[in-house]
């Protein structure tokens, strides 16, 4: 069966490849886009990759998506720590969603510490860099698989 999921990036992830790459790398998010369609392919899940910066949008995508994917892979970037509308739309949709963080957040300045999203999310892949969006595709199709 395929699985379809939404890759929903937020603000300043469009970035990647130059984004303080000390921090999150050198990978541009085509790059990381590609490497999961590529993943995709091989367990047969149908993607929708998406980036905003926007939190509007992201909410929309979110909307959006949701009568056609089976479950939802993002990293909300700042909205992480403090949108309570980006954690109502999760919960509102009411798909099995994965929250990713290239960096150790907690390894990072306080206010990164804390997720608003994290309490809807079934889980979370964080400080792997551009391979958490991977093991978190495995992640979710196993889930939703089993
Ligand atoms: C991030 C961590 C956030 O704190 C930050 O605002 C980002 C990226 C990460 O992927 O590590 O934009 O979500």
């Amino acid at each position: 069966m395929t699985h379809r999921i939404l890759v929903l990036n937020g603000p300043n992830l469009n970035l990647l490849g130059t984004r303080e790459p000390d921090s999150y790398g050198t990978m541009t998010l085509g790059e990381v886009n590609s490497a999961l369609e590529e993943l995709a392919g091989e367990l047969e899940a149908e993607l929708r990759c998406l980036q905003s910066n926007h939190e509007g949008a992201m909410i929309d995508a979110i909307h959006e998506t949701a009568g056609w994917a089976d479950g939802i892979i993002m990293n909300p970037g700042a909205y992480t720590h403090y949108s309570y509308a980006i954690r109502d739309a999760i919960a509102a949709v009411d798909l099995p969603a994965i929250e990713v963080h290239l960096t150790n957040v907690h390894a990072r300045e306080t206010f990164r510490h804390t997720s608003v999203v994290s309490p809807v999310c079934l889980g979370q892949v964080i400080g792997l860099g551009w391979r958490g969006y991977l093991l978190a595709l495995r992640g979710l199709v196993g889930y939703l698989e089993s």
